[in-house]
C-alpha cells in the first residue's frame, strides 16, 4: 500500500474507527498502556507516530509528564484525536517526511502502524534519532499478515504472507542505536475469527 493509499483509507474509517474497535476487540491500545505502567515515571516529553483517533493518548499522558505530540498520516484520524485531548499538539504528516526535532522524546509510541511500513530501516534509524539517550520506543506490528498484497507471489498481486518479528526487522534495519528490552506476544483482534497475534518490542535508545 502507498503511503497515500493509507492516507485516504484512514481518512474512510475515521468516523467508524472507534466503534470499529471496539466491536472487533482491537486491543492494541490497552496493550501499549499495560506495557507503558511497567516503565518507570517519565519527565520528558512524549511522541505518538500513527496516532489514530488517540486511543493510547491516556496512557501515554500518564506516563509522560512533559509534553505530547501526535503524528498521523490521515487528516481526519488526528482530528478525531485532538477532538478528544486539546491538550495535545498534533501535525497531520507522513511519519517519513516529517523534518521534526533532534533528540528531543523520552518515549515514542507507534501502536498498529508498522504494518504499513516498508522502510524498517528508516523506522527505526528516524526514531532512534527523535530518542533522548535512554529514551523508549513501545512499537507494535502484526506478526503475520496474511493475503498481504505487498507479498504476494508477484508485486501486487494478492494472497501473500509474511512474517516479521521485532528482532528480525531490528537487524535488518541494522541499527546500533536501538537495543531491545522486552518482547510480548498479544491477541490484537478478538473478533474476527482466527486469534490475530501482535508482537510488542520495548526498545531503548542506547545511551
Ligand atoms: C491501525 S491505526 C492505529 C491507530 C492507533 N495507534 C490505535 O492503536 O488505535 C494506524 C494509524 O497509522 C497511521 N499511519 C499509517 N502510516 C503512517 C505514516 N507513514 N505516517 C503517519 N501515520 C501513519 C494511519 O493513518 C492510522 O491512523
Amino acid at each position: 500500500m502507498t503511503h497515500e493509499a493509507v492516507r485516504d483509507r484512514y481518512d474512510e474509517l475515521a468516523s467508524s474507527y472507534d466503534e470499529t474497535a471496539r466491536k472487533f476487540g482491537w486491543s492494541t491500545p490497552a496493550m501499549v498502556g499495560q506495557e507503558l505502567e511497567r516503565l518507570p515515571a517519565l519527565a520528558g516529553d512524549a511522541l505518538v507516530i500513527g496516532v489514530g483517533t488517540g486511543l493510547d493518548l491516556d496512557a501515554v499522558k500518564a506516563k509522560a509528564s512533559g509534553s505530547v505530540l501526535a503524528l498521523d498520516i490521515a487528516p481526519r484520524m488526528i482530528e478525531a484525536a485532538l477532538d478528544k485531548h486539546p491538550d495535545v499538539r498534533g501535525i497531520t504528516t507522513d511519519f517519513f517526511a516529517w523534518d521534526g526535532p533532534g533528540s528531543a522524546f523520552e518515549l515514542i509510541v507507534c501502536g498498529g502502524m508498522l504494518e504499513f511500513v516498508r522502510d524498517f530501516a528508516g523506522f527505526f534509524e528516524r526514531a532512534a534519532e527523535l530518542l533522548t539517550p535512554g529514551g523508549y520506543l513501545v512499537v507494535t506490528h502484526e506478526l503475520l499478515i496474511e493475503g498481504h498484497p505487498d507479498y504476494g507471489p508477484k508485486a501486487g498481486s494478492p494472497g501473500g504472507s509474511c512474517r516479521r518479528p521485532t528482532q528480525d526487522l531490528l537487524s535488518a534495519a541494522g541499527s546500533s542505536r536501538l537495543k531491545l528490552a522486552r518482547l510480548r506476544h498479544f491477541v490484537a483482534w478478538t473478533g474476527v475469527g482466527a486469534p490475530v497475534v501482535y508482537e510488542m518490542g520495548v526498545l531503548r535508545r542506547r545511551r
